[in-house]
């Protein structure tokens, strides 16, 4: 059997640099050899393009840009005609083709619609969510009135942009009952997200929001707990089963989300059928409002009074081996390896 070119995208210009190349070094070591030719693509944090021909240890170890026997820039060209990648070797340019590519990217500039607008100009069937979607998920704020218009319920908010006048926030979030979550509309891993107690810190939230987005939604925390659903699919979806984070102290921060320190991650959920389909019938819901494609993890806030509260789309979540996306599919039985197969597959049959 001919094998599968598969481009597979890490590093990327963006804050979550390193949760990528977490992610992309465990999809790299599951794919099988045996079904795939493997053309690992890397982007440094500053977007230098390089295809890396090194081990693979080096990536979750971060010391992948370390020898430079291991890198020769190239990037992915827009011309159909190449239909892959440009390899800028000194000697000349080389081509080679590929029949699809798995961005491995999170954040900005990789899971937003930057990196699969280029595929889509290039004709490259990608894995995961195209253009629009990836870039409605991206953005909370618009992401929370389309998942509302779908008649999913969202946490009560109010934004502010750079610019905005700061005499102006009071009056906004005026109607809003604190604790509130202040982030950036536009980030993820956490980064420039606090929950304010009360009006005294909300100011200094915000700016400390404004670093990494110039648009800042600001939204009262949910009671209960958040959850999460993993979709597979772009007509008929497949659903993994709800995970559930357990806090025990603050929220759901950077070093709780890749450490858990204290926090603990239950899958299945500790909840009931009745709630976990509830959980899942809003994700569906939200999936499709976003126009999602290929996967994504819904997350979502279970209430004490059973009520479900959508949080954000992840388009390309957290993919190690212990990451939830996979311990969820894990959970209906699809492991890491054919649930890789899965995704491409997608990719390409579409
Ligand atoms: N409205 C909210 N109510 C309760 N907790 C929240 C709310 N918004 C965010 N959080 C907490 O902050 C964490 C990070 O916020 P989130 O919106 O998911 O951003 P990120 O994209 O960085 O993951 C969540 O996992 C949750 O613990
Ligand atoms: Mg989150």
């Amino acid at each position: 059997m001919k094998k599968l070119r598969l481009a597979v995208l890490f590093g990327g210009c963006s804050t979550e640099y390193p949760v990528s190349l977490q992610s992309a070094g465990a999809v790299l070591t599951h794919l099988d050899r045996e079904k795939y030719e493997l053309y690992p693509l890397g982007i440094t944090r500053q977007g230098r393009w390089l295809l890396y021909t090194g081990p693979l240890e080096a990536l979750s170890g971060d010391s992948w840009l370390e020898d430079p026997r291991f890198l020769c820039p190239a990037v992915l060209s827009p011309d159909r005609n190449t239909h892959g990648i440009l390899v800028l070797d000194p000697a000349g340019i080389r081509t080679i083709a590929i029949d699809a590519a798995f961005p491995v990217l999170h954040g900005k500039n990789g899971e937003d619609g930057t990196v699969q607008g280029l595929l889509e100009l290039a004709g490259i069937p990608t894995v995961g969510c195209g253009v629009r979607a990836s870039a409605l998920c991206m953005d909370k704020d618009l992401a929370h009135r389309l998942a509302a218009l779908a008649g999913v319920e969202v946490p009560a908010s109010a934004l502010f942009r750079a610019g905005d006048s700061w005499e102006e926030l009071p009056r906004r979030t005026g109607a809003l009952r604190y604790p509130l979550f202040v982030k950036p509309a536009r980030a993820g891993s956490s980064f420039g997200v606090s929950r304010v107690a009360n009006p005294s810190g909300l100011e200094e939230a915000v700016r400390a929001a404004l670093e990494h987005d110039s648009k800042v939604l600001m939204e009262e925390a949910v009671p209960g707990f958040e959850v999460g659903c993993a979709i597979l699919g772009t007509r008929g979806l497949t659903v993994g089963q709800v995970d559930e984070i357990e806090l025990k102290q603050g929220f759901f921060d950077y070093t709780e989300k890749y450490q858990l320190l204290t926090a603990q991650i239950h899958m299945p959920a500790r909840i009931s059928a009745a709630r976990a389909e509830a959980v899942k019938r809003a994700a569906r819901k939200v999936y499709w409002a976003l126009e999602c494609t290929g996967f994504a993890r819904v997350d979502l806030f279970l209430t004490p009074d059973g009520r479900v509260v959508f949080n954000e789309v992840n388009t390309i979540p957290g993919f190690t081996g212990h990451s939830r996306y996979p311990n969820m599919m894990r959970g209906i039985g699809l492991e890491f390896g054919p649930l890789l197969d899965r995704l491409i597959q997608l990719a390409v049959e579409v």
